[in-house]
């Protein structure tokens, strides 16, 4: 898909947000790179938290500072994809996280977009100064395993996940 952007999610994006997320509670997937919007059915609330969430001083504790970008296409407000960035790791990004989360609107998968996606935060992580982003992936994820391979990911040692029980791939990518 052409003219995609990733663009900081404000309030103006409440209705199309609001109905990503209806999409995924219809599908029952998960929706990574969120925020934990399948938590909140008031998107205030959940607008609240991510503002809270993107800065050191009011970060929940024991959490890293987080930015959420939401997808669109060019001069359309649908919201195509999400996308969270995690300016650091803490433990458990380390294992099992990682810097970057995403998912894409289950009616527009496989057109690139969360490959658009990442390539345009992997510019985002290069304007803050960082060498390297780890993303990872459960290992029966193989739409994710391409996206992050197709931007020059390269695996790791494994980890597992327990809340899922399944193996993490784990992957650097260099972004300078
Ligand atoms: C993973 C996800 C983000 C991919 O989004 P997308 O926009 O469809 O991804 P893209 O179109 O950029 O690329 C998908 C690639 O996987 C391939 N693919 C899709 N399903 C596949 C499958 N079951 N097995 C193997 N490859 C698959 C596609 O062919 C495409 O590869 P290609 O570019 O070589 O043709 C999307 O499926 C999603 O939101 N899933 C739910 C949430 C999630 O899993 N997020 C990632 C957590 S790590």
């Amino acid at each position: 898909m052409e003219n995609l952007v990733l663009v900081h999610v404000r309030p103006r994006h409440q209705k199309n947000v609001m109905a990503y997320r209806q999409a995924f509670l219809a599908s029952g997937e998960s929706m990574d790179g969120s925020s934990d919007l399948q938590d909140f059915t008031d998107f205030q609330a959940w607008y609240d938290q991510v503002q809270a969430s993107s800065q050191r001083e009011t970060v929940k504790a024991g959490w890293v500072p987080a930015s959420q970008y939401i997808c669109l296409q060019r001069g359309h407000q649908e919201v195509l994809g999400m996308l969270q960035f995690r300016h650091e790791l803490n433990n458990y990004l380390k294992e099992i996280g990682g810097h970057i989360g995403y998912s894409v609107h289950p009616d527009y998968r496989n057109q690139g977009i969360a490959q658009t996606m990442l390539k345009e935060a992997l510019k985002i992580c290069y304007h803050q100064g960082m060498a390297k982003v780890l993303v990872t992936c459960h290992a029966s994820n193989k739409a994710s395993q391409k996206v992050i391979e197709a931007c020059g990911g390269v695996r790791d040692e494994s980890s597992f996940d327990p809340n899922s029980g399944e193996e993490v791939y784990r992957y650097w990518i260099q972004v300078n």
